[in-house]
């Protein structure tokens, strides 16, 4: 059983760098699969999303070489069409960005239904919509996936999202990249990820246009040719520090990020009474005085995320007065409360709701994170909160954080990894 033991109530102090965002290379990493030459990737996040991802690619045919720690070099030229291995895809929620991926370029597809954070029903009808509507068959048989197209190859179409999806809007962005014609996707996401594979698809020869506003229009090109691309910087792993910087005290510069992706964060934090400050490409996050209330939506971007919702549940735990939580995105987004109750927080939940008293003082006890960013919150919590913090289940976390331990711990926490010779947990199905 590997656990984090954190002893809380210490104030954060120094620079965290930023690492390359993982909705971004989760995605990404399986565009290089539309590539007929090498794609030349940096800024990737060394988190077991990105593992599994690359090793799925690997399993299908492409050459993965490692620069850097940050920089791998993928050649998809020898690609096959095969049955994307089930034990591997059902791991990861991103693994359905490969039905778009392999119907652009192969025509058909056989993925197994991704896997993922359990937050509610997290259906895929909108992106089998789009490719619907791109002259492909989809249907579910033996437990994968099959799409196929029609005539062999994807025609472009106009696709009206009834829910704004980023998953969608990201797999039909794929799909439509190599297909026959024009693809309009209407009610599209507006994600800072969404930009990134739309500036990576471009800059390997893709006709992308309108990426970060809610009309995309992606003209199908017949090839795309090798390159090298930069992932953006993580917008959820910087609010995750700066709400722990809120939580614990402290003053900590959070470097390498891009502030307006950070916008909403910003002025939440702001309104809380912790002061943000921009300069460049950092942002100086302090906090000393108590901390206000304040009422939280979740929505989609330019919205507050809602994977920062759990994180900023922590610091208005800590906030003076009652703050009211409302998630607009997922049905179910409060598994961790029960967790957060063990450590004194006082929050009550009614289906997308949750109120919270905040306390002046949480208290250390063992938790199990239930999911990646209930996980992060309750290192958050425990930062903050007097006494010894243990987490377990922590695969969940280190699924989308790099070096967490580390990049906290050189801010002056004291948060160490422990191993006990406990037989290793299972680790079920997260993405
Ligand atoms: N939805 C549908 N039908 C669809 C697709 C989505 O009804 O075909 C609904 C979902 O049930 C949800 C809403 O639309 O209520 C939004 O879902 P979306 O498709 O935007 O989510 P996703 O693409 O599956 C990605 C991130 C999530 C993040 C959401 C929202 C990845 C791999 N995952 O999921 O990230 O919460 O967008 O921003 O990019 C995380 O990183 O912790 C995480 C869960």
């Amino acid at each position: 059983m590997t656990k984090y033991v954190i002893t809380g109530g210490k104030p954060l102090y120094g620079t965290i760098d930023i690492s390359g965002a993982k909705n971004a290379a989760v995605a990404i990493i399986p565009a290089a699969l539309l590539v007929d030459g090498v794609c030349r990737i940096e800024n990737i996040p060394q988190i077991s999303d990105v593992t599994l991802i690359l090793n799925i690619l690997q399993d299908l045919g492409a050459e993965v070489r490692t620069v850097n720690r940050t920089t791998v070099d993928i050649d998809c030229s020898h690609i096959r069409n095969q049955p994307v291995p089930y034990q591997l895809a059902r791991k990861i929620r991103a693994s359905y960005y490969l039905i778009g991926a392999l119907l652009s370029r192969f025509g058909s597809a056989q993925v197994p239904p991704p896997g993922g954070c359990d937050l509610g029903g997290r259906p895929i009808d909108q992106h089998i919509k789009g490719f619907t509507a791109m002259g492909a068959d989809v249907d579910v048989r033996g437990g994968y996936i099959h799409a196929t197209a029609r005539d062999g190859r994807l025609k472009g179409s106009q696709v009206y999202l009834d829910i704004v999806s980023v998953g969608a809007t990201m797999n039909i962005m794929l799909a439509a990249t190599l297909a026959d014609g024009l693809t309009i996707i209407e009610n599209a996401a507006k994600e800072p990820h969404i930009v990134d594979l739309a500036n990576f698809l471009n800059s390997m020869g893709a006709d992308i246009m309108g990426a970060g506003t809610d009309v995309i229009k992606i003209r199908g090109v017949d090839r795309l040719a090798g390159g090298t691309y930069s992932i953006i910087p993580d917008q959820i792993e910087a609010g995750t520090y700066m709400a722990a910087v809120a939580a614990a005290g402290g003053q900590v510069r959070i470097h390498n990020i891009i502030p307006k992706h950070l916008e909403c964060i910003t002025a939440k934090l702001q309104e809380m009474g912790v002061s943000v400050v921009e300069d460049g490409d950092d942002l100086v996050v302090s906090r000393r005085g108590a901390l206000n209330r304040a009422n939280v939506k979740t929505m989609p971007y330019p919205g507050f995320p809602t994977d920062m919702q759990p994180q900023i549940a922590a610091v208005l735990c800590l906030a003076q007065g009652t703050s009211v939580l409302t998630e607009g995105v997922w049905d179910n987004r409060y598994r961790y409360v029960d967790e957060f109750r063990r450590l004194g927080a006082q929050i009550q939940v009614d289906g997308k709701v949750a109120v919270i008293e905040g306390v002046s003082q949480l208290t250390g006890a063992p938790v199990r994170a239930c999911d990646l960013r209930a996980g992060a919150a309750l290192v958050i919590a425990g930062l903050a909160a007097h006494g010894v913090t243990e987490i377990d289940s922590i695969y969940h976390i280190e699924r989308g954080y790099e070096d967490i331990v580390r990049k906290l711990t050189g801010v002056g926490a004291d948060i160490k990894v422990v191993i006990t010779p406990d037989q290793e947990e299972a680790q079920p199905n997260v993405g």
